[in-house]
């Protein structure tokens, strides 16, 4: 593949405009939208929002004026990007069915970056964040069906497995334990650079989107619920963000920035199969490709280097959407029972010292109960049994993934235990085979 994106054209940004027209197009129909369409959808809108903000923060730092003269520009094109694109959401997919793609994003996007990631820790890290979006879908799943009758492969359509993962009452750390080692931006790869931008930029619009629709339910554990996952994320943008080195320049980032979404859009375009929304994804690459060259000015202006020593001469591909439900298996059985270590590391529970400080901020966070195990309990009372949408052989080992993936220490109040997981099961089986024997005889 060869596609260096800083000899192509682009669109020059006195073309970049938009009128409200233009800017606001029809919404995919939620019935017929493929689900790696929704994802891009909101991948893409998470990269937009990131450019946005990115560039606020640059015109409050950098004291250059034809650079934030031409900044601002560009950002103004980035916040209309981001509605163009946000928008294609239609109303009528509710809430928590646009929280299942968000988590859907998650999960098959983490899974992706893993296996392409040239650096072993950061890599490491990206299996350890996948197993707490797993376990998220899994809890967002019941509610889905509680609240709204939606059953999640309505949404994830059967490329994601949905079971439960690292129990999300044991995803709350000290934030400090959070911060990894940061890469080096001499001797890194640009596919690092951006993969990371990437999933920054996702795991900070699903917090953001948590934080803006949490309250949308009259149920008092489902807001809970939200409140708890959301904070969770908060600890993902803090976890990934602190891999990039947080030497590089703002002209440095700000390269960065435009070619994560040169890369992302072009990977859009590679992979849409919906040619209305392959030719929205053709228009934003060609802005991107825009702003990339205007990046690339102010970096050789004011830097005075080559901007290929920083983003290389061949387009990286940050992420294509496919199922990946091998590979989380694979990790899920592997590391569920995986924490944060001490020295920036990892560590299995059973290594974990006394003081691990961790459990203070579990205990307190949970002391109450931890609303993602009151939600176990609560469809077990409605339905006798979880939701769980796996094959056989990974449903067969759901209460073995229970038992690997709990601590012993500052366990909630209201935690769902591998046996009472067990007993639920058992007894949902043997009403079923009850209900069978009484329709036969019916019907
Ligand atoms: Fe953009
Ligand atoms: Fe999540
Ligand atoms: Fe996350
Ligand atoms: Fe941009």
């Amino acid at each position: 593949m060869t596609f260096n994106a800083l000899k192509e054209k682009g669109l020059p940004l006195e073309k970049q405009l938009r009128n409200w027209h233009l800017i606001v197009r029809e919404p995919y129909n939620k019935n017929e939208v493929d689900c790696y369409s929704r994802t891009r959808q909101i991948l893409m809108n998470g990269i937009e929002v990131e450019a946005w903000n990115f560039k606020h923060a640059f015109s409050r730092l950098c004291p250059d004026k034809e650079a934030c003269d031409l900044v601002t520009m560009t950002r103004r094109i980035e916040d209309q990007q981001q509605t163009t694109i946000n928008w294609l959401a239609p109303k009528d997919q509710s809430v928590l069915e646009t929280t299942l793609g968000y988590e859907q994003v998650a999960v098959d996007l983490t899974a992706w970056l893993a296996q392409n990631e040239p650096d072993k820790y950061v890599k490491e890290t990206y299996d350890f964040g996948l197993l707490e979006d797993f376990d998220h879908l899994y809890r967002y799943a019941q509610w889905a069906y509680m609240e709204e009758g939606i059953c999640p492969n309505e949404i994830v359509q059967a490329q994601t497995d949905v079971i439960v993962g690292r129990p999300t009452q044991h995803h709350h750390n000290c934030n400090a334990l959070r911060l990894r080692k940061p890469y080096d931006k001499a001797t890194t790869a640009p596919q690092t650079k951006v993969n990371l931008m990437t999933l920054v930029s996702a795991e900070q619009q699903t917090h953001n989107y948590y934080a803006e629709h949490g309250f949308c339910y009259g149920n008092h554990v489902l807001r809970e619920t939200y409140a708890e996952i959301k904070d969770v994320e908060e600890e993902h943008v803090t976890m990934y963000e602190s891999l990039i080195d947080p030497t590089e320049s703002l002209y440095e980032k700000l390269l960065l920035h435009e070619f994560t979404e040169v890369c992302n859009y072009y990977t859009c375009v590679e992979d849409e199969v919906d040619e209305r929304l392959k030719k929205i994804w053709e228009f934003m690459l060609d802005v991107e490709i825009g702003h990339l060259h205007i990046a690339a000015d102010l970096f050789k202006k004011y830097e005075k280097r080559d901007p290929e020593e920083i983003i290389g001469e061949d387009i990286i591909i940050p992420c294509r959407f496919t199922s990946q439900k091998e590979y989380v298996t694979k990790i899920l059985t592997s590391q569920v029972n995986k924490r944060l270590g001490t020295d920036k590391d990892y560590m299995n529970i059973d290594e974990l010292p006394s003081d691990w400080v961790s459990y203070d901020i579990q205990r307190k966070a949970n002391e109450l109960g931890s609303p993602t195990e009151s939600t176990i309990s609560i469809i077990s009372e409605h339905m006798g049994r979880d939701i769980v949408r796996a094959d056989k052989k990974l449903a067969d080992k759901e209460v073995e993934l229970l038992e690997k993936g709990l601590q012993e220490e500052a366990l909630a109040p209201d935690t769902v235990y591998p046996e009472s997981l067990q007993k639920m099961i058992d007894e949902y089986e043997e009403n079923q085979a009850i209900k069978e024997k009484l329709e036969d005889e019916i019907y």
